[in-house]
């Protein structure tokens, strides 16, 4: 799957986003290494701390799908209803896509409109915390 059409199951990720409070919309598309896409929107709460982002959802419910080996997730992200910037994986996102994934893990961020930029998780999470490493 290209870069552009991961982006596109993202986007129709996002037409679920639960984000009355923030009004900003996220839409999130994880794929394994065998080619299977788990999508993923964020949902919010009144209570605010029961909020989850949309690669969090993505990755839950890929991992207890049974999934283990992940190649990409794509991100795109709308506020009030427009694009407006990249959407980054926020740094809780990104603690967990180190649990799950390596440091070539590719994050795919676009822009509604076309453009977008690919980056790794080492370049986005460099030096990030490993309970497993000695
Ligand atoms: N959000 C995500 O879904 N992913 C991120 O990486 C950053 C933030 C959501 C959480 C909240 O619903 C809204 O965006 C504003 O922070």
């Amino acid at each position: 799957m290209t870069p552009c059409e991961l982006l596109i199951c993202a986007e129709d990720a996002m037409v679920n986003s639960y984000s009355p409070y923030s009004g900003f919309s996220v839409g999130a598309a994880l794929i394994t290494a065998d080619g299977r896409v788990y999508k993923g929107c964020n949902i919010e709460n009144s209570a605010f701390s029961p909020t989850i982002c949309a690669e969090r959802t993505a990755f839950f419910k890929a991992i207890s799908e049974g999934e283990n080996d992940f190649e990409a997730i794509a991100i795109v992200g709308k506020y009030n209803g427009e694009y407006k910037h990249l959407c980054y994986p926020c740094g809780v996102c990104r603690q967990v896509m180190k649990e799950f994934c390596g440091g070539d893990f590719k994050i795919i961020l676009g822009d509604g409109k076309g453009e977008y930029e690919v980056h790794t998780l080492s370049e986005l999470l460099p030096g990030g915390f490993d309970l497993r490493k000695e």
